[in-house]
């Protein structure tokens, strides 16, 4: 039987890679969110999407500064990564709040996370204002992962990324 979804359609598409989106704000300050609406939308150039409310500290971030890291975590993150999800940077150093380092990145001013195992460096590109939401599509200037966790270049069973079902679930990329 089928059963007709009236709220919460987005379901229908997860599970969806759960990841760290890291953005920096004008004084330098960096901040972090949990993110799981994203998707790559260009091989040539390389574009990708990321999804980020209009209620949330990071959405003013990449609007002021235009850009933005996605950075991958394992399942050691989990719970860093529901703090992330959880809170907002406008009243709380989620870093030190989720145990998280973080470095300088190559090309962008936004922060890569240490303990994640690939990065993905945007600059904005087009902002999209689509319901609660801006679309950010950025361009990708520098994309790396730790080759321990990759195999032909594609992500290993090892690699355990969370992977979003909606709500409080999550399941594993086994
Ligand atoms: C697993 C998970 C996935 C999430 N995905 C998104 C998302 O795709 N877009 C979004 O705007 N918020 C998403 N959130 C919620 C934000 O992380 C949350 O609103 C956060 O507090 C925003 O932080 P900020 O105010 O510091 O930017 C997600 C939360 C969790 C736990």
């Amino acid at each position: 039987m089928l059963k007709e979804m009236k709220s919460d359609i987005y379901h229908l598409m997860h599970p969806k890679m759960a990841f760290f989106l890291t953005s920096i704000a004008k004084d330098g300050k960096p901040n972090v969110m949990a993110c799981a609406w994203a998707t790559p939308v260009s091989e040539e150039p390389p574009i990708v999407v990321v999804c980020v409310s209009k209620e949330s500290y990071t959405v003013e971030l990449i609007r002021q500064t235009k850009e933005f890291v996605i950075n991958i975590p394992t399942k050691k993150l989990l719970k860093a990564l529901w703090i992330c999800g959880k809170t907002s940077g406008r009243d709380t150093d989620k870093f030190k709040k989720a145990g998280l380092k973080y470095s300088k990145a190559k090309s962008v001013k936004s922060p890569v996370i240490d303990e994640c195992i690939g990065h993905i460096e945007c600059k904005l590109w087009k902002a999209v204002d689509a319901g609660e939401c801006y679309a950010f599509f950025g361009k990708v200037i520098s994309a790396y992962a730790d080759d321990k966790y990759m195999k032909k270049g594609l992500w290993s069973q090892k690699a355990e990324i969370p992977l979003h079902l909606g709500g409080s679930r999550i399941v594993y990329f086994k």
